[in-house]
């Protein structure tokens, strides 16, 4: 049984209409029920939250310690340059799996790079809404994996 924070950062509120052919159909919601079913099989525990805010999601990240044993994020365009976000996800010492709806390493080059994937257990990227399910049983495992 493990707790696991789900972090949205900027835009991702808008998926369903934000350029589908990039990020699919499915909405926000959409993609929280599949991963609130998939932690219910579990017999896990989730926090969800978006914010288009980096102060925001970086007091989550804060406010997750003493109750969360990893953190599932998609943190959007902050993936390429947010070393505040990198930091307080490093700070926190928790297991951290990175996931994107595109594949950002077919798409343009500003978006090919991730400053926070190298401390991140792991990124899945370019399964659509698939990414987050991928992202979470990878996390499930892991925890399991470590007693968790
Ligand atoms: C994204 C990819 C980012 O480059 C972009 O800024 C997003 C969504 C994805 O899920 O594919 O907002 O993280």
């Amino acid at each position: 049984m493990s707790n696991i924070l789900v972090l949205h950062g900027p835009n991702l509120n808008l998926l369903g209409l934000r350029e589908p052919d990039i990020y699919g159909s499915k909405t926000l919601d959409d993609i929280n029920l599949a991963l609130l079913d998939q932690s219910n099989r579990h017999q896990g525990q989730l926090r969800i939250m978006q914010s288009n805010h980096e102060g925001e999601l970086i007091d989550a990240i804060h406010e997750a310690v003493g109750w969360a044993d990893g953190i599932l994020i998609n943190p959007g365009a902050y993936t390429h340059y947010s070393l505040a976000l990198r930091d307080a996800i490093a700070g926190v010492s928790l297991p951290c799996v990175e996931v994107h709806l595109s594949n950002i390493h077919s798409r343009e080059s500003f978006r090919q790079k991730s400053v926070i994937a190298p401390i991140c257990i792991g990124q899945v990227s370019g399964f659509g809404w698939r990414s987050y399910t991928l992202g979470l049983l990878a996390l499930h495992d892991h925890l399991s994996d470590s007693g968790k």
